[in-house]
């Protein structure tokens, strides 16, 4: 006691030191400015405890019974899930219905602005325009920080652009198998590569202050362990949502070091992980959550659940309330039951089950990024940065991501970069001419589709574009008819999937890429395969039929990028950020394993 009474002493000193020099406090977090902390303090003294707990709940917007409801029970924050739009889903809209949504909040009698949030992970991927750019496991590949950051500066600017203030994003698992359903929203298997572009991608976003109009709060995302899930332990059996088996010591060298640098370069927000670390749901870990990241790491910053995350804490959902908040929760992803999670949190501060410090600790935090956001001062959005979204100066930079994520795995015969004059090139297979399966999961809607979903160039109409007029393209989707060729392009891989829906066991082929293999192999054309996945998947058996061999992940709308590689306007770069396994076996198969013998070795990437 005589320990705390001290460390409060001294902890006022240095807090009125620190004010009467007027000067910032960096920390763990945004950095702290004395201004903002002493409003939130006065505004937090102001409020009542219904205020409050309105301030911790945040709904998604499709499961808001009327907008009303925003002024009624006093709620600090919205968000869209993947595929939640306006009804029209074109820019204006989107600000049209965010500032709505806003004035409501400015009825309320202390006028405490919403924060509005959406998963834009890689690009602003659920409006209909915006660009789109590779998902992370691309990003992981180029290795290079400057381009993450701009990435997600581009990113900021057409989230702000739409009257947003904040994207769940980066995530920075560190996904260690191949299985995952997830695996493509991490940048690699390393820690030491999702630790330095994960911190670009935060600077990205939050820019040089979080205040600035074009820049958006960040969110880590998800704390921690998400990567490391034991296949078998998830949802159905699988993976997602499951349980990681690791020591404490693992957890900190292989999970943590990505949330160290987020907190260096002051990530105003950290998402909590569906996962359990050896049994223990993270949405209920006092331990990891208050303990670690609050105490030990001196985060200052907003922590989030994910969507119905509290749920699944064992118990009923009040007692999943009362272990949340007391684990360190600052603000509930409810999404849909807000009356429910409102009311049971009145009763357990009443029943003191939950403590007012605990509530202030978490309304101030809240508050505290609302003030840096600028939120206060400027709660409605800056209709002058609409025209940015999807521009072409933002979709040269994605372009350029592009470009630089893809990674050669193989040239045989010189096959690469093909020549852009006067021969006669095949192309080939289900993923050549479909933009919704070249941007992949989180575009338009949660899972990800097929076809024309937005604006874009496909692969196909890419390689129209980079030829010469001499030249004949022909497309063939299944490979028939390509022996009078020069040459075949095979774009094939996976179909579009997410969270659950992309836990997979067999990461063969299918059957109709196989039969496009078959076609083209018997035609005895050079072939060059591009695949278009979020994950490595079992080629070993094919791959000696194959000339050439580029990894394109999922590269979004600028399907630009990937003819410019295949026709030498670049030199491709890239470098697996990842082990590419030989079998299903193998997996796990990560750098640093015992036993490590893959297809493709991390770090592997061939160029001209
Ligand atoms: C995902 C998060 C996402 C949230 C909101 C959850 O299901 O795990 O990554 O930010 O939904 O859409
Ligand atoms: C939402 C996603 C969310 C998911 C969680 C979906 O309906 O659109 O944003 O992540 O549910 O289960």
């Amino acid at each position: 006691m005589r320990h705390r009474n001290s460390f409060i002493y001294y902890g006022s000193l240095f807090t009125f030191l620190f004010l009467i020099a007027g000067c910032k406090l960096k920390s763990n977090g945004p950095d702290l400015d004395p201004d903002i902390e002493s409003k939130v303090n006065t505004l937090v003294s102001e409020m009542t405890l219904a205020e409050k707990i309105g301030q911790m709940t945040q709904v998604n917007k499709g499961f808001l019974h009327s907008n009303e409801d925003i002024k009624t029970y006093f709620l600090g924050s919205l968000l869209s899930g993947g595929g939640f739009t306006p009804e029209v889903n074109e820019p204006e809209h989107w600000v049209d219905m965010v500032d709505e949504y806003q004035n409501m909040a400015l009825q309320t009698r202390l006028k405490i602005p919403l924060i509005y949030g959406i998963d834009a992970v890689h690009g602003h991927n659920n409006v209909i325009g915006a660009t789109i750019f590779p998902h992370n496991i691309g990003l992981g590949c180029t290795d290079n920080p400057d381009l993450v950051k701009k990435a997600s500066e581009v990113t900021a600017l057409e989230v702000a652009a739409t009257g947003i203030h904040w994207t769940f994003s980066p995530c920075i698992a560190v996904p260690r198998d191949e299985r995952w359903g997830r695996h493509y929203e991490g940048y690699s298997e390393s820690p030491d590569l999702v630790k330095d572009l994960g911190a670009a991608s935060i600077q990205g976003y939050q820019g040089e202050s979080l205040a600035d109009r074009k820049t958006v709060l960040a969110c880590a995302k998800h704390y921690v362990g998400d990567g490391g899930v034991d296949w078998g332990s998830g949802m159905g059996g699988k993976i997602d949502r499951g349980n990681v088996t690791i020591s404490e010591e693992e957890i900190r060298n292989l999970h943590l070091p990505g949330y160290l640098s987020a907190l260096e370069v002051g990530v105003g927000s950290i998402m909590i992980s569906y996962s359990s670390i050896n049994g223990d749901k993270m949405h209920g870990s006092k331990y990891y959550i208050t303990d670690i990241l609050k105490d030990e790491l001196g985060f200052n910053g907003l922590v989030v659940s994910d969507w119905a995350g509290i749920d699944e804490i064992p118990g009923d959902y009040k007692s999943d309330i009362e272990m949340a908040i007391n684990a360190g929760l600052d603000l509930i992803m409810v999404p849909e039951s807000y009356l429910d999670f409102i009311n049971y949190m009145t009763e357990l501060v009443n029943e003191e089950k939950i403590s007012m410090d605990r509530i202030d600790d978490a309304v101030t935090r809240i508050l505290r990024i609302k003030y840096q956001l600028g939120l206060f001062e400027n709660p409605l959005a800056d209709r002058s940065l609409l025209g940015t979204v999807g521009s072409l100066e933002n979709r040269e930079v994605a372009r350029q991501c592009v470009r630089e994520s893809l990674v050669l795995l193989k040239n045989e015969n010189d096959v690469l970069p093909i020549n852009k004059t006067g021969s006669k090139i095949l192309v080939a297979g289900a993923n050549a001419d479909n933009l919704g399966h070249q941007c992949g999961g989180w575009t338009i809607s949660w899972q990800g589709d097929s076809g024309d979903i937005t604006t874009g160039t496909t692969i196909y109409n890419a390689i129209l574009n980079s030829v010469s007029d001499q030249t004949n393209v022909v497309y063939s989707e299944d490979g028939t008819n390509a022996s009078s060729a020069d040459v075949a392009i095979a774009v094939i891989g996976e179909g579009p999937y997410a969270e659950m829906q992309g836990d997979r066991d067999d990461l063969s082929l299918s059957d109709s890429d196989i039969q496009t293999l078959t076609n083209l192999k018997n035609a005895g054309v050079p072939t060059v395969i591009v695949l278009i996945s979020g994950r490595p998947l079992i080629v070993e058996e094919y791959l000696a039929d194959w000339d050439g061999f580029i990894a394109a992940w999922l590269p979004g709308t600028e399907g630009q990028g990937v003819a410019d590689v295949l026709f030498g306007d670049y030199n491709p770069t890239g470098k697996l950020s990842i082990s590419w396994p030989r079998t299903m076996d193998q997996i796990p198969i990560n750098i640093g394993d015992d036993e490590y013998n893959p297809l493709f070795e991390f770090g592997y990437g061939l160029n001209y």
